[in-house]
């Protein structure tokens, strides 16, 4: 099985953060052929369209760094029933300039953590849409709502929760397929 690059978001900017936690144990217990790298976004400016005549440095790397992927992983806590502003923010700057977005056809999933009971189905569903609009095939199921992130996780930030463990394993596991599908798919187009 040939190897895939995935780039993974985390929408937490904090030190210790839950949503991080959950991305490093996502790597370890995707399959082999997945190889993660988790991509910064705290640093980027905020999009302004006035600046993309002569992009900031850091808007050029992450947009070098999406189109080289083989895949997109978004790992997101939920901010007042939505995304945080700076992964809106990574979004927007891969999106653009017009009509040489980076995310174009980047198969992805998300998956959405918090302490609290609905696990931010609130910024799943919000970050869903505007990868449609971005055109990236997103995994439809399983879907993944994390609750009760504050009680999944150690104080070395080890995952501890074995039912966790194995839902998130069979998240990566269709993860995997999902990436192969398509890309199966783009192949025999
Ligand atoms: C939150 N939090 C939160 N939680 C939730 O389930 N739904 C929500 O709408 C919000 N809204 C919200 C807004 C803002 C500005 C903050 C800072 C927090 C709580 C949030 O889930 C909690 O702080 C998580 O721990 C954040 O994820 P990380 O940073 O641990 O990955």
């Amino acid at each position: 099985m040939s190897e895939r690059d995935v780039a993974v978001f985390v929408g937490s900017l904090r030190k210790a953060s839950l949503n991080r936690k959950l991305a490093h144990a996502l790597a370890e217990l995707a399959p082999p052929e997945l190889k993660h790298s988790i991509i910064e976004i705290g640093q980027l400016p905020l999009y302004d369209q006035d600046l993309d005549e002569n992009p900031p440095e850091a808007w050029r790397a992450l947009r070098e760094r999406v189109k080289a992927a083989d895949a997109v992983l978004f790992v997101t806590p939920e901010y007042n029933r939505s995304v945080p502003g700076g992964l809106k923010n990574a979004l927007d700057v891969g999106s653009r300039p017009y009509g040489q977005s980076a995310w174009n056809e980047k198969p992805g999933a998300v998956i959405s953590a918090s302490p609290g009971a609905i696990g931010g189905f609130g910024a799943n569903h919000h970050l869903r849409q505007m990868l449609t609009y971005l055109n990236v095939p997103t995994m439809p199921q399983p879907e993944a709502y994390v609750g009760g992130a504050d009680k999944l996780f150690d104080e070395s930030g080890k995952l501890v929760n074995e039912s966790t463990r194995k839902f998130l394993q069979s998240f990566m596991q269709a993860f995997a397929g999902w990436i192969a599908m398509y890309n199966n798919a783009k192949a025999r187009a």
